[in-house]
């Protein structure tokens, strides 16, 4: 048996995948729709390859009988996700995936017993959206046990790759999203602004409906979390004026003029980029008591981390290391996971004592 199925193994995070599993010398399989595109890969890597859609049931099923587990990288996944899961109930193959939509973590959430019953681990997010912030929200949650409330945030660069680009116009006009009481609500987009040191001195930055808004409560019971991206003045300002277009930013027509630019433009950090650039993620707890905790992570660029915690995650959970059901990746392996990434670095500052009339979130204009 293999280790490993890249699905979507031929796009651009699900290459740099491929080539950190066969660098750390994993069996893997590779596999996608397109038949030319996994084909030349297979050879070029040297690995065994599998052609099937996701809505061929018996090839996906023939072909995940044949690995411990499945890295699925083919998105958006509110498309992919529900298919590919089935197929791993079915054949008791273990599930990963590189999400980063609330839904889907939150769907994925509800099988847990059935997970379970399969004796499988379903761990999305297995990217740099969830890894280091789930790791720093855990972390957070262990200095600080009775907080009550969890801002995280992160500054990146080195760009976009393709499907990520077409990911974000597929959610154009959704708002945003923040939990509340242990219940994600709908907010409205750049919903909160604050300025926050994310580890290089202090910049702007508004809410996102970042993934963590679902698994930050999963991994760490804390029932108010928000969750913050650094953007200069103007995109908060652009980003508030587009609440006005959510019609027009939600028609099908838009979005397919949207997808083809994407399509045309759009490449993805070069690899120069990705060894280059740096991202800073921050986070903060504060309790009903008055105390407040904040820590930081550095790490490298978006792409390069998530094929090495993708890899990182899919390694352990083939051998076995993971707990069966739903996970979260800080949920299964704990908060230093992320420090086993080379190149991560995590800091804390004292925890300190905040004016309890004092609210440490953002404002809302
Ligand atoms: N969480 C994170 O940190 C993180 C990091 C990186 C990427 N991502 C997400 O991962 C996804 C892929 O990103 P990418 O940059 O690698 O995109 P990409 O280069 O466009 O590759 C997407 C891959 O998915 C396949 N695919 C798309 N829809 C499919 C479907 N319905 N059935 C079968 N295969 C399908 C594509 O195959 P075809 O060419 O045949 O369509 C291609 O192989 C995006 O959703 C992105 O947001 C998340």
């Amino acid at each position: 048996m293999a280790d490993l199925l890249v699905y979507g193994s031929y796009g651009y995070t699900g290459s740099l995948v491929v080539d950190e599993a066969v660098e750390r010398g994993l069996d893997v399989l590779l596999a996608g729709r397109d038949r030319n595109a996994v084909e030349n890969q297979a050879i070029r890597q040297n690995c065994d390859e599998r052609v099937f859609s996701l809505d061929e049931r018996r090839l996906v099923d023939l072909a995940l009988e044949e690995v411990e587990a499945v890295v699925h990288c083919a998105g958006p996944f509110e498309e992919t996700a529900d298919p590919m899961v089935e197929g791993c109930l079915r054949t008791g193959t273990h599930y990963l995936d590189i999400t980063g939509e609330i839904p889907v973590f939150e769907r994925l959430a509800t099988r847990d017993g059935e997970a379970e019953n399969a004796g499988i681990t379903v761990l999305p997010g297995a990217g740099f959206d969830v890894v280091p912030t789930d790791c720093l929200a855990a972390h957070l949650a262990d200095r600080l046990p009775d907080a009550d409330r969890l801002s995280l945030g992160f500054q990146a660069s080195g760009g976009m790759s393709r499907g990520t680009a077409r990911t974000t116009v597929r959610n154009l006009g959704d708002g945003g999203a923040v939990r509340r009481d242990g219940r994600i609500e709908s907010v409205p987009t750049a919903w909160r602004t604050r300025r926050i040191d994310f580890g290089n001195g202090e910049r702007s930055a508004m809410t996102i409906p970042w993934g963590d808004v679902a698994t930050a409560y999963h991994t760490t019971g804390i029932g108010s979390v928000e969750v913050y991206a650094a953007a200069p003045g103007w995109a908060v300002t652009a980003a508030r004026f587009g609440r006005y277009l959510g019609p027009l930013a939600r028609s099908s027509v838009l979005k397919s003029l949207l997808e083809s630019l994407v399509d045309a433009r759009v490449e993805g950090p070069t690899e120069a980029e990705r060894r280059e650039s740096r991202n800073y993620v921050w986070g903060e707890v504060e309790s009903g008591a008055g105390e407040r905790a904040v820590s930081r992570l550095v790490t490298p660029e978006a792409y390069r981390l998530t094929r090495r915690t993708a890899v990182e995650i899919a390694e352990r959970v083939a051998d076995g290391d993971a707990p069966e059901g739903f996970q979260t990746p800080a949920g299964a392996f704990g908060p230093d996971l992320i420090l086993d990434v080379e190149g991560v670095e995590r800091t804390d500052d004292p925890t300190e004592a905040v004016d309890t009339d004092e609210t440490a979130g953002g404002t809302e204009p």
